[in-house]
């Protein structure tokens, strides 16, 4: 039987392309989704708008009455489906919001945790939360090959930086979700992503777009301090959503912890620059540097293992390509 997604966020970069790979299979799923376009547009999702099997609500995830609409909804669906999964993307997310304490807390906290009631009070079977790597702050890399779900947390901290707001309001939802499990009122798990990108990008300052957008617009691009020695890792959407759905159907890895998932692809924000630049037919790139970010770690690289070995997923979108694909789109608009 099929099964019945409820997806919040989903205009954003991960709800958005979760309606694609679920509606790409030929199935009879249904989704439910839902976003107040804080951070995204209905343009997102236009290529599956008519699709009958995909139902848009412009709703707000701290508003009661719109929640409550999506409750009649899903228990009025239910019995036509053999699974209800939530899927909880919806968040105050992009780093200029990291700072502002209780408008993240709303959304990211309040709005998951509500959503996970909702979801236990429908008889959903599975809740996935999306978390974030941000949670591992000052120690976001080791020595053998990335951090792990289970290594301790050395986190920047109100002395530091309000920034790490946004990190522990997350933190706190792997909480919940672990409660909600070992309760037994339902499957779940939370994920921590790392830099997730995508060619159909609508926030210019990810710094992907960025770099490209500034090459384009300005033929220099000016970074910030930090930049002179941080690395990342990035993690094409496709990616990002396929292990998703990897987590959905693979029962036994919803035991209510976390999953990391990213790529081991790292490079320096440097590299990344001259690697758009190169891309871009720019043989020479200008290169600035200006202002500084505090509690930004040098390096954020995760170790995978724990989804690798649970689920079969593997990342596919390599940073070439994924570059590639970037650069094409960005330039076209
Ligand atoms: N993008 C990344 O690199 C990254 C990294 C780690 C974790 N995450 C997490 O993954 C999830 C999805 O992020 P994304 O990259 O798709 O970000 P996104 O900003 O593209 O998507 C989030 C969506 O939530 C919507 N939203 C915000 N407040 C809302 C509200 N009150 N009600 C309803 N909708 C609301 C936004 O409009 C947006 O469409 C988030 O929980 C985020 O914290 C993302």
């Amino acid at each position: 039987m099929s099964k019945l997604y409820v997806i919040s966020g989903v205009t954003g970069m991960t709800g958005n392309e979760l309606v694609r790979q679920i509606l790409s299979k030929d199935s009879t799923d249904h989704i439910l989704g839902f976003d107040n376009f804080f951070a995204s547009s209905i343009d997102t999702v236009a290529d599956h708008i008519d699709d009958e099997r995909f139902e848009f609500f412009e709703y707000d995830i701290n508003n009661k009455t719109q929640m409550q609409d999506i409750e009649e909804r899903v228990k009025k669906l239910a019995p036509a489906y053999s699974e209800i999964i939530y899927i909880n993307c919806a968040a105050v997310v992009h780093t200029e919001h990291f700072y502002h304490v209780y408008e993240t807390f709303a959304t990211n906290v309040e709005g998951m945790n509500d959503l996970l009631s909702q979801a236990v009070r429908v008889g959903a079977d599975k809740y996935i939360n999306c978390s974030t790597s941000e949670v591992y702050s000052m120690n976001s890399w080791n020595e053998n090959g990335g951090v792990k779900e289970s290594d301790f947390l050395t986190m920047a901290v109100a002395e530091h930086s309000q920034r790490t707001s946004y990190a522990t309001g997350k933190l706190l939802t792997e909480f919940f979700m672990k409660d909600a499990v070992d309760t037994g009122k339902i499957k779940g798990c939370s994920i921590r992503f790392a830099n997730v990108y995508s060619k159909d990008e609508r926030y210019p300052k990810h710094i992907i777009p960025f770099i490209i957008n500034s090459f384009r617009d300005k033929g220099k691009v000016t970074l910030l301090e930090n930049s002179r020695k941080n690395r990342r890792t990035f993690l094409n959407n496709y990616d990002s959503c396929s292990a998703v759905l990897a987590l959905v159907d693979t029962d036994s890895a919803l035991d209510g912890t976390v999953y990391n998932v990213a790529t081991d692809e790292e490079i320096s924000i440097i590299d990344l620059a001259k690697m758009c630049a190169a891309k871009m037919g720019i043989t020479d790139p200008v290169i600035e540097f200006e202002g500084y970010r505090e509690s930004d770690p040098e390096r954020r690289l995760l170790s995978t293992e724990k989804i690798r070995t649970r689920t079969s997923w593997k990342p596919v979108v390599g940073l070439e390509k994924g570059l590639d694909e970037c650069i094409t789109n960005y330039l076209k608009k």
